[in-house]
């Protein structure tokens, strides 16, 4: 019986640059995001707390801190993978418009590639940019699959009900080879640069659903285009958790399920100018966690999901469904609340 080990994160970019760089999307949208109204462009505008954050440097100081807390949670999650030793790690994430494009879009898609070379700092939007880490620009972070166990669990998924969608090399994703949700995730845990040996089964999730193409997985909305097909339901991502924990549970490997993601995004956020994150639903969704009482998060709408811009929660509802079958309660290591970083950020394990 394998033993599994629950693990919930964030992917945040703004850890890969250094602070000075205010690489959060937040400067974008006051420069050139034309959905934000002008005059919520001025921060006299801005709920107080907002302005508080922003400062008198547009957040620099505030970003030191939330990447304190950030990388410190890392540590501690790394320190739980290390003392549980697993044979692999299986990765929920979703694909903002990076290896699935207009020639597809799979609900549910397992990455069975025997290797991934990822190039981060080699992707054109990241080109001639300094890295937090100062590394240069072909700089490699060598990650090893699990081909023979990817093919294994889409076997028994599709067993299960799950008609689950599966590769065995990338499409679009170009240098980076893994979507940001997979490649920030896997670059945080080793933070210190120490490298890190587990091999990685990556599980994308069209969390974007009905703009993934339309919005190009972020805030570059084409209005010319239509509105895209839904995600997955959140029933469907919890189902999916559920029939993964059943899986892996009769596999004699140990393995880490992980879901990364932060929760609502300001620039997915409507009713808030497409600034700061829906706050409301986020605590009650991490109400929910704390008190595990997830399995509430099955009955979410998908309308309701969009409105507070949660789309990428669904990575965590799928964790929260396999957490949910093994009967393994949440411990959250941290939770941050933010106006000026775009989204709130928790951090939780699920012990054995
Ligand atoms: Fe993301």
């Amino acid at each position: 019986m394998g033993e599994i080990l629950g693990v919930g994160t964030t992917h945040w970019p703004g850890m890969n640059f250094p602070d000075e760089s205010k690489s959060w999307p937040l400067m974008r949208s006051l420069s050139h995001d034309h959905r934000v109204p002008e005059e919520m462009k001025n921060p006299t505008n801005w709920p107080e707390p907002m302005r508080v954050e922003f400062g008198e440097d547009e957040g620099v100081t505030s970003h030191k801190e939330h990447r304190r807390r950030l990388a410190e949670a890392f540590r501690k999650v790394r320190a739980e993978i290390d003392a549980f030793n697993p044979d692999f790690i299986l990765m929920f994430g979703d694909d903002q418009y990076e290896n699935f494009r207009e020639d597809l879009i799979p609900a549910f898609a397992l990455l069975a590639y025997d290797e991934f070379e990822c190039k981060p700092w080699a992707q054109a939007r990241h080109k001639g940019k300094p890295n937090f880490w100062g590394e240069p620009e072909d700089h490699v972070i060598p990650i090893q699959g699990r081909p023979h166990i990817a093919r294994r669990l889409a076997k028994d998924l599709i067993e299960e009900g799950f008609d689950m969608a599966y590769g065995y090399k990338p499409l679009h994703s170009g240098p980076e080879v893994l979507g940001h949700a997979f490649l920030n995730t896997w670059m945080f845990l080793d933070y210190d640069r120490e490298g890190i040996d587990y091999p990685l089964i990556p599980l994308a999730v069209n969390c974007y659903g009905s703009s993934v193409i339309r919005n190009r997985g972020g805030m570059d909305v084409d209005p010319n285009l239509s509105v895209d097909p839904p995600s997955p339901t959140p029933k469907r991502c919890f189902e999916l958790g559920q029939a993964i924990a059943r899986v892996l549970k009769r596999m004699p490997e140990r393995s880490v399920i992980m879901g990364s993601s932060s929760w609502s995004h300001g620039f997915l956020t409507e009713r808030n100018h497409f600034l700061w994150p829906d706050h409301e639903a986020d605590r009650a969704a991490f109400e929910q966690l704390r008190d595990n009482r997830q399995i509430e998060w099955k009955n979410m709408s998908l309308t309701q999901i969009e409105e507070a811009g949660q789309q990428e929660l669904l990575n965590w509802v799928c964790l929260a469904g396999a957490m949910h079958e093994l009967g393994q309660k949440t411990e959250v290591i941290d939770y941050i609340e933010t106006w000026v970083f775009n989204s709130e950020k928790c951090m939780a394990i699920f012990k054995p």
